[in-house]
């Protein structure tokens, strides 16, 4: 007899219509669809034709009014950075975000008007996303870490009519002013929103600029609730920018239905969670992980969800995990694994585990970066609960490979994330399109149509959604990462295929930073590509050449860049390295070789291409390399 999972994979794959149909009728529809799948116009494909909905409803309203648990604790906010634990339930939740729906309606905020909200990890954060839910118009959450530049790029191409913000977010023992970022990246943004509402901390008060910006309280106080309205299933719920190949960032679309769909049937199937249970998603609700796990799939499944305005270490300790899990009686969480070899590293014996009760915690899931065994195993030797890597993307909105929990566990295999979700159709091709055998590695792909909760566009750019992702492969959805599947069906993901670098779980694009870079005035020419980091991954090393003639103190000039890239891109690019060299390998064609001098500085085995123009330059970045600290042998 087949086994839960392989009976789910093989439906969602040889039957995808039935297999969805039946998931969906776990939700809450106000109108049933006319068709599960319409695949006429692929990749262009459409979830849930003709039904409709309301993303909040399910979220909030339905676990109150149809299941009477509207007591229940929906979220836990517990902030060590300023000392508080709230809990608040679905009814809260509801009447608050049903509130502030009403202040967006004030303002002029409607169905399909976009929102930015630029937010540190606040209660309000998830009533903000709630609230446009709620009335149809479509968010945006920007990450905090993110400087002023960027968010006027994410401004400019979403057109926000309003931006929900706060006047500070507080990352450890710093306090971080969001608004002067905000005003600095309206004034720099073509598209004016008409409006600001500004959600005002204790920690630090923001000036407001009259005739535009509203205190949140007052927009509370003069407010009244707004009931949902009722959405089409294919109708877009958000934009969540992410990295692309070069500084414009890629607006990726998810509509309503098939999102709501896909997402509520995950916290059961991949993650085990039962609508009783505790959740915890330590990621940001800047990020997909936190729109889909700290937001919408923990409320659309009726369970607890905590949101942490913290970090691993340092809030105060390398304890503060064991102490949310235990004290909240957390049943599985979600992060990163960069921020277990953050605390690995303060507290390798993992002493401090042992000083609390983790008897409810079942379960640890890490994504958003390659899970290397040594730190799965570390915590798996000192958390004694299954550790379970998962791969997945922003575009695709959850796993596309996990040990599916909740219905059948398979042995983990260090390094891979396991099998294929039911939903994805997973293969390795090579570059003529055909599929690989087992242990090969070429491009993962995915054999369309992809599932509902997928991205269904980019913002506003067919054309750059038909080519970043359909183009090469036709018939499948590019993944750009590279990896093989062995004989027992179990994933590895090996690397991305193009220039985004993965650093402590934020996915960055090293072209973005090169732009930057080759803006310098004294810069002829900048590569940047990322190499190994014990903490963070990766972490990304700039490469510049300068104009001939310029004689300044080359470490001033990259003192500059590094400002301009903090300055430009925000704090999170981490970007705290760079070297000037007087020439960058290429080919002869003139393509920079990048891939070489990464080998070099992660000291792997590389054979000097045929085909460089001058070989005697990798000495020169061999020696670079070392003087930035970075070992290298050929
Ligand atoms: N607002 C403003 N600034 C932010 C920010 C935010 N929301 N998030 C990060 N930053 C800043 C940090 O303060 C830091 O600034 P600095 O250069 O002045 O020190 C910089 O951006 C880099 O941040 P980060 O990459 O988080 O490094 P860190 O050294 O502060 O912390 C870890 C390292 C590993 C502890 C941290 O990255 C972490 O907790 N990662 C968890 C992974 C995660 O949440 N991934 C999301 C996807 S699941
Ligand atoms: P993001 O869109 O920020 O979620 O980043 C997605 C990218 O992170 C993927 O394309 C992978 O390169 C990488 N990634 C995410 N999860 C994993 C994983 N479990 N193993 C390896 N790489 C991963």
């Amino acid at each position: 007899m087949q086994n839960p999972y392989d009976a789910a994979y093989q439906e969602s794959i040889n039957n995808p219509e039935g297999f969805w149909g039946k998931v969906a009728e776990d939700c809450r529809w106000f109108k049933k669809w006319d068709k599960v799948l319409d695949n006429s116009r692929q990749p262009f494909s459409r979830w849930f034709v003709g039904g409709e909905m309301n993303t909040c409803y399910n979220a909030l309203d339905y676990h109150i009014d149809e299941q009477n648990r509207g007591d229940r604790t929906a979220l836990i906010y517990d902030s060590p950075v300023t000392e508080t634990i709230r809990h608040i339930t679905y009814a809260e939740l509801r009447d608050q975000t049903a509130l502030f729906a009403g202040a967006l309606v004030d303002s002029g905020v409607g169905k399909g008007d976009r929102v930015i909200i630029y937010m540190p990890m606040i209660p309000e954060a998830v009533v903000a996303m709630l609230a446009c839910a709620r009335i149809g118009a479509i968010h945006s959450v920007v990450f905090g870490g993110f400087a002023a530049k960027e968010l006027a790029t994410r401004i400019d191409d979403a057109r926000p009519k309003l931006i929900v913000s706060a006047s500070c977010g507080i990352e450890g023992q710093k306090i971080i002013e969001y608004k002067p970022l905000l005003d600095a990246a309206i004034d720099i943004a073509t598209s004016k929103p008409d409006k600001c509402i500004i959600f005002q901390r204790p920690q630090r008060k923001a000036p407001l600029k009259a005739g535009r910006d509203i205190e949140w309280a007052d927009a509370m106080k003069s407010s009244s609730p707004a009931d949902c309205v009722t959405m089409l299933a294919t109708d877009p719920l958000y934009i969540l920018y992410t990295s692309g190949t070069t500084g414009q960032p890629k607006g990726v679309v998810r509509d309503n239905g098939g999102h709501m769909v896909a997402l509520k049937w995950t916290m059961k199937a991949i993650y085990d969670i039962d609508k009783d249970d505790v959740w915890w998603s330590a990621s940001d609700v800047g990020w997909v992980v936190g729109h889909s796990y700290i937001v919408y799939a923990p409320l659309f499944k009726g369970c607890t969800s905590v949101i942490f305005e913290g970090k691993p270490v340092g809030t105060p300790d390398a304890g503060v995990f064991w102490r949310i899990i235990s004290q909240h009686r957390v049943k599985a969480m979600f992060t990163a694994p960069t921020a277990y070899r953050a605390i690995k590293r303060e507290d390798p014996k993992g002493e401090l585990i042992r000083k609390y009760d983790l008897s409810n915690f079942k379960t640890l899931f890490l994504a958003g970066e390659r899970s290397d065994p040594t730190t799965v195993q570390w915590s798996e030797n000192n958390l004694k609960v299954p550790v379970i890597d998962h791969w997945w993307q922003t575009e695709t909105g959850w796993a596309i490979a996990a040990n599916c929990m909740g219905l059948h566990p398979f042995p983990v295999k260090y390094g891979s994330p396991t099998k294929a979700v039911p939903g994805w159709d997973v293969r390795v091709l090579d570059i003529n399109n055909e599929s690989l055998p087992p242990g090969e590695i070429g491009a993962l792909s995915v054999r369309l149509p992809l599932p509902p909760g997928a991205l269904t566009n980019l913002w506003e750019n067919d054309d750059r959604f038909v080519e970043a992702y359909f183009t090469e492969y036709p018939g499948y959805y590019k993944t750009a990462d590279a990896g093989m599947i062995d004989d027992d069906g179990y994933i590895y993901v090996m690397s991305r295929t193009d220039d985004i670098i993965n650093v402590a779980g934020h996915r960055l694009s090293t072209g973005g930073m090169e732009e930057v870079l080759a803006a310098h005035p004294d810069v002829a020419e900048a590569a940047v590509l990322g190499v190994q980091d014990a903490l963070k991954g990766q972490i990304p090393v700039g490469f510049l050449v300068l104009n001939s003639g310029v004689t300044r103190d080359q470490n001033e000039i990259v003192a500059e860049v590094i400002a301009m890239v903090r300055d430009q891109i925000g704090p999170v690019a981490s970007f705290k390295m760079a070297a000037v060299v007087k020439r960058l390998p290429k080919t002869r064609s003139g393509k920079i070789l990048r891939g070489i001098i990464q080998k070099m500085a992660d000291n792997q085995e590389f054979k000097t291409p045929a085909t460089i123009d001058d070989p005697a330059i990798l000495d020169e970045i061999g020696t670079v390399l070392k003087g930035l600290g970075l070992t290298t042998s050929k």
